[in-house]
């Protein structure tokens, strides 16, 4: 088995629900923001941060997984000087570090392969959906989540669903495509949502034109992703003893392949090197963007190991409410009675989905005894 120290992080159940539909929230709120607020051609590139994501969630994992190295994590660190810190960091030729790195690289590490490819699709999509959706509706059509994972897991972890299950997957589309439906019809929003601040200014800052259709199909290719690299991830990650964190470095070094692909085959260089066009436009909101994605993809990776994709689904479902709160106040989202249905069915269904065993609803025990 894999010895790494017993200092093991296993946040509370109710502090990651909260912390991951806070996350959710604000990510679609800083995404859309960080997209909508500049014209075209001042836009940062979300090839470049999605590579940024990358880089960084896997940095931060590996020196978590240096740290949880038995030798580093029972060194008596507080009782030092400064010096004798200095002097005892695992550095590249100390032997934690190349245990670490033997671990990485280890004969299974091609089984994140997989995931990492369709988790930087995934990530790559979500930028398309939401340059594309009011975030409300993106929100609400990105709970599809639920009914691709539950498909996944039935066809990969071979797990069997209870009726009530299948009917609030039932209600969960029902929901989404009212939703689709009225956002695709109604120009309203999207008109809206193209001026910036337009609830605290008289003047648009610039005209972002949306593309409802394009946002849906992205939205819709993004939650087939998010199921199958769920599923698949949850599988590697539990069905072998390698420790989380290494698991995550593996994740995203097979993500820097396709992650840099798109960056390389699109970029003309120019004499100002390739980290500056890398980086071109790329201001606050952007690196607001990727640090909250950042977080949100450690906390995601916590909760599938310490629990499971119930736990995620519900507080993604949180996070509409969150969000849908935030994009009436900051981007002037218009509320129609049809979003309202929509919304409170998938709200509902996901509730129903949650139910655990045994607690189901009466009208679906009613339906399962016919
Ligand atoms: O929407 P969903 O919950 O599938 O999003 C998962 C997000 O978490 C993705 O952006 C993915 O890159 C990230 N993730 C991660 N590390 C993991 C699992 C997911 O960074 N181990």
């Amino acid at each position: 088995s894999f010895p790494f120290s017993s200092v093991s992080f296993q946040p509370p159940f109710s502090s990651s629900l909260v912390t991951l539909a806070v996350q959710n929230a604000a990510l679609s709120i800083v995404m859309h923001y960080s997209r909508v607020s500049t014209p075209p051609a001042l836009a940062y590139s979300p090839a470049s941060a999605v590579l940024l994501n990358e880089l960084l969630k896997g940095s931060i994992s590996f020196v978590i997984a240096l740290s949880r190295v038995p030798e580093v994590a029972k060194y008596p660190w507080r009782r030092k000087s400064l010096w004798q810190i200095i002097c005892a960091l695992p550095y590249p030729w100390t032997p934690p570090f190349w245990y670490i790195c033997g671990e990485i690289f280890s004969p299974d590490c091609w089984k994140l392969s997989i995931p990492a490819i369709l988790y930087v699709i995934q990530n790559s999509l979500q930028f398309v959906a939401i340059s594309n959706l009011p975030v409300a509706s993106f929100q609400v059509s990105y709970q599809m989540k639920i009914l691709t994972t539950a498909a996944f897991s039935v066809a990969l972890l071979r797990k069997r669903l209870s009726t009530t299950k299948w009917i609030s997957l039932f209600f969960l589309a029902i929901g989404v495509a009212i939703v689709q439906i009225q956002t695709s019809s109604s120009n309203a929003p999207q008109h809206k949502d193209t001026q910036v601040g337009s609830a605290h200014d008289s003047a648009p800052l610039h005209i972002h034109v949306m593309s409802p259709l394009k946002g849906f199909g992205a939205v819709t290719a993004a939650c087939f992703t998010s199921g199958l690299a769920g599923v698949y991830f949850e599988m590697v990650l539990k069905n072998s003893k390698a420790d989380l964190w290494v698991r995550n470095v593996q994740l995203s070094l097979f993500s820097l392949i396709p992650a840099l692909l798109p960056i390389l085959y699109t970029t003309t260089p120019s004499s100002r090197g390739f980290i500056a066009d890398l980086f071109r436009n790329f201001g606050g909101w952007a690196w607001a963007t990727v640090s909250i994605q950042v977080f949100g993809g450690l906390i995601t990776a916590i909760v599938i190991k310490y629990s499971d994709n119930i736990l995620k689904g519900f507080a993604t479902s949180l996070s509409i409410i969150l969000s849908f709160l935030a994009s009436v106040a900051l981007f002037d989202f218009r509320i129609t009675p049809s979003f309202i249905i929509g919304a409170t069915t998938v709200l509902g269904a996901t509730w129903m989905y949650n139910q655990p065993a045994g607690k189901e609803p009466l009208v679906s025990i009613v339906l399962t005894e016919q």
